[in-house]
């Protein structure tokens, strides 16, 4: 046994305080993986796992594909790293502009993070630096939806809606308030794709409006799609609702494009696939295939050119150390070029009939009491157990797991997201497989 492999061994010792784990639980019975290919993880001991959730969602064009692991190793050779402060180098161009060109028409300009929670944290910073360029420097207010997870930094943490993500961190932000979530089982239970009901949820904001005075809100975030929180599809005519209301009053719209950009939804951003334009949209997971950290702001045009107005100087007092990081920007042209040459970012469109067919299959299936899909997106949500929620839903993880299947859970839905060119077989053994551990879970 080689060192590395003797270390790891002894996990409940370990220093790695594991994020979003049950750190005691998982290091008792841990759940290891190795080595990864194309659809498939391998553990330690050689059993193949088939990836059901790319990643975290992030591995749109499956596993250590050739082209991005060649063009980083090349990559790193050359220059490791550079800053981007007052400094730059041609690849973070390169990529910036490879980007602007498949964004929807108007989004030319593209900031760069490290992560989906340091792209949120940006979005609402630009959104109130624009406001105040703009001389509105008295829109400060932000609003966010329950059940809205924007990731984990103090801002994201503000306008995001999972009382879990926040109760032991503090007041937070000050001048934050959510509208409601779409989540309704009772009216939209087993819906493919949109559902039906719901749009009138988007008059939340209006209501808002009229407590906070319209004036003073900045900026309104929502995920196209809610994913972390359980999968919850935008009820039709939804989105377009709280656009209007947005243009009316002068509010920033942002879509949290973490999950749903790169290909998720059949077009390569969900306001593409669903004809409704933000002003400005987040983006990580996807863009580099998750083989380099990395996130990006897109902003309209318009945006932008609030900055580039004023005296010459530093116009956005805002960014990071590995801001278009050498390593990150070859992976993402990488993963651009892979994307392009499988037609990865419309395939979702062609598979969706079959991934819907294969997920509604399991209405019926033991504990099932909700499946929702859109895209190659599918949430299975179970009935929780008496007494103690979310422990349904992880036991079948844990099975699917020993059974050779990786599936995500939140509470007591399971959630569905494989790299996009996963093949009909291998959907049709996903959801074979939770319906197997349906059965076995009590
Ligand atoms: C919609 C959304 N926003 C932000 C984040 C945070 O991304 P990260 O974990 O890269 O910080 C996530 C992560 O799942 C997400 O789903």
């Amino acid at each position: 046994m080689n060192k590395r492999a003797e270390i790891s061994t002894d996990l409940e010792r370990s220093a790695f305080w594991m994020p979003f784990t049950a750190n005691r639980q998982f290091k008792k019975a841990p759940r290891l993986l190795a080595r990864a290919e194309g659809m498939h993880y391998w553990t330690p001991e050689g059993r193949q796992i088939l990836d059901g959730t790319a990643g975290l969602w992030c591995v749109n064009a499956g596993h250590c594909r050739p082209r991005i692991v060649e063009a980083v190793k090349r990559q790193v050779a050359e220059m490791d790293f550079a800053p981007t402060f007052q400094m730059g180098h041609p690849i973070a161009f390169e990529f910036a502009d490879r980007l602007a060109a498949i964004a929807p028409p108007g989004f030319s300009r593209v900031f760069f993070t490290n992560s989906g929670s340091e792209s949120v944290d940006t979005a609402l910073k630009i959104a109130l630096a624009y406001q105040r360029a703009r001389g509105e420097g008295q829109r400060f207010k932000l609003i966010g939806r329950e059940r809205g997870y924007h990731g984990v930094n103090f801002g994201g943490m503000a306008v995001g809606g999972l009382q879990a993500n926040k109760r032991m961190f503090g007041p937070g932000l000050a001048g934050v308030d959510h509208i409601r979530h779409t989540h309704d089982l009772a009216r939209n239970a087993f819906s493919r794709g949109q559902p039906a009901h719901g749009a009138e949820f988007a008059e939340e904001l209006e209501r808002l409006c009229a407590l906070h005075d319209p004036s003073t809100i900045a900026a309104l975030i929502v995920e196209p799609v809610a994913g972390s929180a359980g999968v919850l599809v935008p009820p039709k005519g939804y989105l377009e609702r709280l656009r209007e209301i947005c243009t009316r009053h002068g509010i920033l719209l942002i879509f949290d494009e973490v999950i749903t950009g790169f290909g998720r939804l059949g077009q390569p951003f969900a306001s593409q696939r669903f004809g409704v334009m933000p002003d400005l949209f987040t983006t990580a997971k996807g863009l580099t295939n998750g083989t380099v950290p990395m996130g990006a702001v897109f902003t309209k045009d318009a945006i932008f050119d609030a900055f580039m107005q004023g005296p010459e100087g530093i116009e956005l007092f805002h960014g990071y150390t590995y801001s278009g990081h050498p390593l990150a920007c070859a992976a993402g042209i990488a993963t651009l070029d892979t994307y392009a040459d499988e037609d990865l970012l419309t395939r979702a469109l062609q598979l969706e009939k079959h991934w819907e067919e294969a997920a509604h299959a399991l209405k019926g299936a033991r504990h099932v009491i909700d499946i929702r899909s859109c895209g190659l997106i599918a949430a299975v949500e179970l009935e929780p157990r008496a007494g103690a929620p979310g422990k349904r839903a992880y036991e079948a993880f844990v099975k699917a797991f020993e059974a050779g299947v990786l599936i995500r859970v939140t509470g007591d839905i399971i959630a569905l997201s494989p790299p996009l060119i996963v093949e009909q077989p291998q959907i049709d053994r996903m959801f074979e497989c939770v319906r197997q551990v349906l059965q076995e879970v009590a």
